[in-house]
């Protein structure tokens, strides 16, 4: 029988969301343990680096990731530097045969995300983007909810989501209020959203027409404790009207200051209805709820409550189901439930074509956006389903 060892992993950028979820992995009392080792890690700032290399003796590389792939030859990169490095570094590490896990977004516009999907078609290598939101306990209740016809054939969705006044202002302080760097926050955030709307309906999304507006950040809001610097260019409410190829439409919108965050779900079927609300976190004052609750109000029937813990972990338990279904490998069918190339490139070119319609008034094609990506098929990578063997 062949031997195995464990899977080589390398970092790049060791900042917030590499310390919050993945360096963790490689520690002593790793949240789940056994899934390889930490060889190198990369970052453009020297003291992101030591504080990892004061941890980890890995060798540790600048802000161009092909001495890292050359030298270190690890067999998965996980990409958790900013937005607008993503692409180009997930096409060197495919380039060079080397697993991929990715941040979200894939990439910051369609058109990296069509370079992206175009690179993997022509490695060995595979890539899979964390899109941790479709791990929720809730998400997956849903999906599993819609996929057995609880409403019949999804034919409306009504997706809400808003941000805490804490939480919407930090994207206007940090890297992402550059719209070059984060896509604005149609991509970095709500890819996540546009993700789980395309997998909960089962669908490609084929036209977008919405408008974006800026409306509660500017270097003029009343000052907390610092100012919103004057070079942010990125929009703080959303609205989008999205159509599928199978004719189910999806109605979006974002907002980046309110008393409460999470998002209201209505999904309206041939056969019936289901609604949801999650809390990220509730509104002042208000106990965090313990149950996540899903009715199903079917045509002519009694409405059902579906109830959910509300887990512990990041992102309420998300994190650790997809460090499971990703780089554990845990069980084939949540396996397969990671987000492929193809899928980032979805989130991304959704919200990409909402930036253009916002700009011109039009119905922007989604396709057109990703050139030879909708005919492209790519098999899942062996450490998403089987684990790696050498
Ligand atoms: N899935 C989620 O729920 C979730 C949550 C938070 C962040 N994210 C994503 O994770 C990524 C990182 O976000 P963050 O909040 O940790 O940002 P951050 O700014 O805290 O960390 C980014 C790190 O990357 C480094 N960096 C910059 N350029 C680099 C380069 N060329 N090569 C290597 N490192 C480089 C920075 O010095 C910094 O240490 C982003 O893509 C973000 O969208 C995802």
């Amino acid at each position: 029988m062949a031997e195995t060892r464990p899977p080589r992993y390398a970092l790049s950028g060791a900042g917030k969301r590499a310390w919050k979820t993945y360096l963790p992995l490689f520690g002593p009392d790793a949240y789940a343990p056994g899934i390889g080792t930490l060889v190198a890690v990369a970052d453009d700032t020297p003291e992101q680096l030591a504080a990892v290399t004061a941890r980890w003796n890995v060798p540790a590389f600048g802000g161009d990731i092909r001495p890292l792939l050359d030298e270190v030859r690890p067999d998965v990169l996980i990409v958790t530097a900013p937005d607008h490095v993503h692409a180009e570094q997930i096409q060197a590490a495919l380039s060079a045969g080397v697993d991929v896990l990715t941040e979200k977004p894939m990439t910051v516009s369609a058109a990296q995300a069509a370079a992206v999907v175009a690179a993997e078609r022509r490695s060995p290598a595979s890539l899979r983007v964390a899109h941790n939101m479709r791990y929720l306990n809730l998400h997956q209740t849903v999906k599993r909810l819609l996929d057995q016809g609880a409403i019949g054939q999804p034919v409306q969705a009504h997706l809400a989501y808003r941000l805490r006044p804490g939480h919407g202002r930090s994207y206007f302080l940090r890297w992402h209020r550059r719209a070059a760097a984060s896509g604005g926050l149609q991509i970095t955030k709500s890819c996540h959203h546009f993700d789980l709307l395309n997998w909960w309906l089962g669908d490609r999304p084929q036209e977008v027409t919405g408008w974006t507006r800026r409306v509660h950040y500017s270097p003029d809001t009343p000052a907390e404790d610092r100012r919103i610097p004057a070079d942010a260019d990125i929009d703080d409410v959303l609205a989008a009207v999205i159509r599928y190829s199978g004719g189910a439409v999806a109605h979006y919108s974002l907002s980046a200051r309110s008393p409460w965050e999470g998002y209201t779900l209505t999904v309206l079927g041939t056969e019936g209805e289901l609604t949801t609300r999650y809390e990220v976190a509730p509104p002042d004052g208000t106990p965090p709820a313990e149950r996540y609750a899903v009715e199903v109000s079917p045509l002519g029937g009694a409405p059902h409550t579906h109830r959910i813990p509300v887990e512990s972990g990041t992102h309420s338990g998300a994190d650790a189901r997809m460090i499971d279904a990703v780089l554990r490998h845990a069980t084939p069918q949540r396996a397969s439930q990671a987000a492929t190339a193809v899928d980032g490139a979805y989130a991304v070119a959704v919200g990409e074509a909402l930036t253009r319609s916002a700009a011109d008034g039009t119905v922007v094609a989604v396709d057109e956006l990703l050139p030879g990506v909708r005919t492209c098929a790519h098999a899942g990578p062996a450490w998403a389903t089987t684990g790696k063997e050498s």
